[in-house]
C-alpha cells in the first residue's frame, strides 16, 4: 500500500490508543509484523507549549522504524507547530485525529466534534499539510459521522482528501455510539467508494481475529485494516495477518512459553522508558493484557493488586505462567475474542467476532 510515497509492506495499522500504544507497546506490535504504528493522539497545544506529559508520549520507534505521530486540536498555528515537532523527531506521517468521542475532547469541539464543522476541519489539513515538507503525508481519522442521522463520512472523506489528507481510516461507528454496537462496514465501504481511489481508506473496528481481518478487507474494500483492541495481548494477531497475506502457514495463536516470553520482553521495554512510579501500573496492565482468558488468570490478575514492586510482580506472573505450562504445555489460547473488555469507559465491550463471515470473505479465506 502507498500512502502518497510512503511504501506500507503489509497492509495492517497498529490503532493509535491513548493510555496504550505507547513506546513499548509499538515495538511489540513491529516485532510481530504490523505494518506501521501511530502515536496515541497528542494535544497540539499541549505539545507547543512543551507540556511534559505530553512532549515524553512523542516517541520515535526504535530502531529507525517507521511511525506516525497522531496530533489534535482546532487551532491552526498549534496543528501545524504540532506537525513540525512530529517532523523533528523523524515521523514518517502525521494523522489529525477527528473521531475522538471522548467528552472532554468533543467539549473543546475537538475528536469527531470536527465532523461537524468540515470546513473547519478542511483548513486543519491544508494547515498541516503546508507546514511539513512534502514527503510526510498527511492523514485524517474520523468515524462514521456524529450520530445516526449524520453520517456523512463519504463526504467528509472526500473533503479531507480535497484538503490535502493522503489516507483516511474510517471507525465504522458514529460519535454517539462510543464503542456500542458494532463498527459498520458498509460506511467504510461507502467511503471506500467515494474517495479517489489513489487514496488508500483504512477499515477500522472490530477486528479481533484473522477472519475478521479478511472480512474487513473484502467486504469494505479497503486498502488496509487497522487494529486496536484485538492487539492487547496478542500481538501475535499481526504475525498472522502478515504471513496470511504472504501466503504463508497462518502459525496461529502462540504457546505459553512465546506468551511469557513477549510478556517479559514487554516489561524489558518499558524499564528505563516508564517513570519509576508508573511502572508498577503498566505492569499490571500488561498482566492483564497478556494472561486474559487464560485459566488461573482472574486470580493472578486479582493477586497482581497487591505487589508494590514490579519485580515482585513480574516474577509472579512468570511463575504462572510456568506452572501453565507444566500443567498444559501444549495450551494454545486465542486471546482475541475476549479484548474488548479491556476498553475504558467503553459503554458495551464490542460483539465477539470471527464466527459468521460473508460470502466473499468465506471464498477468500477457503
Ligand atoms: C483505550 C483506547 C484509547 C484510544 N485512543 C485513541 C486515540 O488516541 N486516537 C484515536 O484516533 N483513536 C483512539 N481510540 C480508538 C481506536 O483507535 C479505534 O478507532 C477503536 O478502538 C476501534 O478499533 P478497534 O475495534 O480495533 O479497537 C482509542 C481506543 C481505545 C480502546
Amino acid at each position: 500500500m502507498r500512502i502518497a510515497n510512503l511504501v506500507v509492506d503489509t497492509e495492517v495499522l497498529l490503532a493509535p490508543m491513548a493510555a496504550v500504544t505507547d513506546l513499548p507497546f509499538r515495538t511489540i506490535c513491529e516485532e510481530h509484523g504490523v505494518g506501521l504504528t501511530i502515536t496515541e493522539f497528542l494535544s497540539a497545544r499541549a505539545l507547543c507549549e512543551g507540556a511534559k506529559k505530553t512532549t515524553q508520549k512523542l516517541t520515535a520507534s526504535l530502531d529507525g522504524r517507521r511511525f506516525g505521530v497522531q496530533i489534535f486540536g482546532r487551532e491552526l498555528d498549534a496543528l501545524a507547530q504540532a506537525a513540525l515537532l512530529a517532523r523533528d523527531i523523524g515521523a514518517s506521517l502525521v494523522d489529525i485525529n477527528m473521531g475522538c468521542p471522548a467528552k472532554r475532547v468533543v467539549a473543546g469541539a475537538c475528536g469527531s466534534a470536527l465532523m461537524k464543522e468540515p470546513e473547519l476541519a478542511q483548513q486543519l489539513v491544508r494547515a498541516v499539510r503546508a507546514a511539513l515538507p512534502a514527503e510526510i503525508p498527511v492523514t485524517v481519522k474520523h468515524r462514521a459521522g456524529w450520530d445516526e442521522k449524520h453520517q456523512n463520512a463519504p463526504e467528509f472523506a472526500c473533503a479531507m482528501v480535497e484538503a490535502g489528507a493522503a489516507m483516511i481510516t474510517v471507525h465504522g461507528r458514529t460519535r454517539t455510539q462510543g464503542f456500542s454496537g458494532k463498527s459498520s462496514l458498509t460506511i467504510i465501504r461507502k467511503v471506500r467508494d467515494a474517495v479517489p481511489s489513489q487514496v488508500p481508506v483504512i477499515g477500522n473496528g472490530d477486528v479481533l481475529t484473522l477472519l475478521d481481518y479478511v472480512r474487513m478487507r473484502t467486504e469494505t474494500g479497503c486498502d488496509a485494516v487497522m487494529i486496536g483492541r484485538g492487539a492487547l495481548g496478542n500481538p501475535w494477531l499481526f504475525r498472522d495477518i502478515r504471513a496470511w497475506l504472504a501466503g504463508e502457514p497462518v502459525p496461529g495463536a502462540p504457546t505459553v512459553e512465546e506468551r511469557s516470553a513477549v510478556f517479559l520482553r514487554h516489561v524489558g521495554l518499558m524499564r528505563g522508558r516508564t517513570e519509576d512510579k508508573r511502572l508498577i501500573h503498566e505492569v499490571r496492565k500488561a498482566v492483564a493484557w497478556y494472561t486474559k482468558g487464560l485459566p488461573g488468570s482472574a486470580d493472578l490478575r486479582d493477586q497482581s493488586q497487591a505487589p508494590r514492586e514490579p519485580d515482585a510482580l513480574v516474577a509472579a506472573t512468570v511463575d504462572y505462567f510456568a506452572a501453565l505450562s507444566r500443567g498444559r504445555p501444549r495450551l494454545r489460547v486465542a486471546l482475541a475474542a475476549t479484548a474488548g473488555s479491556l476498553v475504558a469507559g467503553a459503554d458495551e465491550a464490542p460483539a465477539s467476532s470471527g464466527t459468521e463471515l460473508g460470502p466473499v470473505a468465506k471464498a477468500a479465506v477457503a
